[in-house]
């Protein structure tokens, strides 16, 4: 029997099996096909979505407006503080609303449970736009871009240094359990994943062959290494508070040119972004003038060198979130 998610949510990749995970992954390149052929598809022009923001975004609400509407379909962008949502209205009252008029319904936010109570009050597909605990729709984007280096992602082996109990990096531990591949976290034992959820995927890899690591060494972590990953120090919602801390827990497990080496030839760099790799950002250059960093989770020779593919990465949010839409509403 064929794949079929028609009508489901995207929460988190927890709730998806392998096989609708791949048949997503293989839809994403069949949109990056038709969308560089240059071929229409508008094939969802009777539908109509929302995109509810409550933290910033640029590639997420990007390639959700941009794959909604080379599908054909109307697209409403409500943020926190356009919207009566949490101050003025319930979110259980908000969701009964949406779901009346569209669709389909995006949130990006804090806790895992509103996209949750969203999908159960709206009763319409809800996809998880980033909360605190994941983010499932970059997850597709990234294997992906796996996919298109290496040709199969099984058995590859990913390892993400930095604030490995992150949304991103909890997303990848669930996605490369799935699909059968090394996850290895690479972080000091403060920002080593949760342990309900290792327990988890711990589970799923005995299914799929998947292997789990967790080292706080960087060598072992690119030892081996065909992807290695990272992510900001500090994560939307976090206190700023927490930089000191993070900056001294998190230094060694900066991606620069040494790292590299350790790693495979072959090895690519990948970041979900944005990213602190110079200081031509406020918050990389108030970084720099508190603490001397002049680049903090990834230096800037790797981010600019001929390894880094996470441009590609953010185009392919566009051709995955595309098919997280088709694949859902169609
Ligand atoms: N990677 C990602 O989600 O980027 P934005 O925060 O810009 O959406
Ligand atoms: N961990 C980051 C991811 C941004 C896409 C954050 O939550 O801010």
């Amino acid at each position: 029997m064929g794949v079929n998610i028609r009508g489901r949510s995207f929460l988190t990749l927890l709730d998806y099996s392998p096989a609708e995970i791949r048949y997503l992954l293989d839809l994403s390149a069949e949109f990056k096909r038709l969308k560089m052929a240059g071929v229409e598809h508008k094939w969802l022009s009777d539908k109509q979505i929302v995109l509810l923001f409550e933290k910033t975004s640029t590639r997420t609400r990007c390639a959700f407006e941009v794959g909604a509407r080379d599908l054909g379909m109307g697209v409403t962008f409500l943020d926190s503080k356009s919207s009566q949502m949490g101050k003025k209205e319930s979110l259980a009252d908000t969701a009964k609303v949406l779901g009346r008029m569209f669709d389909g319904i995006e949130y990006r936010g804090y806790k895992q449970s509103v996209v949750e109570d969203l999908a159960k009050y709206s009763g319409v597909p809800v996809w998880n736009g980033l909360t605190d605990d994941f983010h499932p729709t970059q997850m597709i984007a990234d294997i992906l871009t796996v996919r298109e280096e290496f040709g199969d992602e099984r058995g590859r082996k990913l390892t993400f240094f930095g604030d490995a109990r992150n949304n991103v990096a909890n997303s990848l531990m669930v996605v490369c359990s799935k699909l059968g591949m090394h996850y290895c976290a690479c972080a000091p034992k403060e920002n080593q994943p949760d342990e309900k959820l290792i327990a988890k995927c711990r589970e799923i890899a005995k299914e799929t062959g998947a292997v789990l690591e967790f080292t706080d060494d960087p060598a072992q972590g690119a030892k081996d290494c065909d992807v290695l990953y990272t992510d900001i120090w500090v994560s939307m919602g976090e206190p700023d508070e927490i930089w000191a801390k993070r900056i001294e827990l998190l230094r060694p497990y900066q991606i620069n040119k040494e790292l590299m080496a350790l790693a495979k030839p072959t090895a690519i760099f990948m970041h979900c972004l944005p990213s602190y790799h110079d200081r031509e950002t406020a918050v990389g250059e108030d970084i720099y003038q508190k603490f001397g960093l002049e680049a903090m989770e990834v230096t800037d020779d790797v981010f600019l060198g001929t390894q880094a593919r996470q441009f590609d990465e953010a185009e392919n949010r566009m051709h995955s979130i595309k098919a997280i839409l088709y694949a859902t509403l169609k």
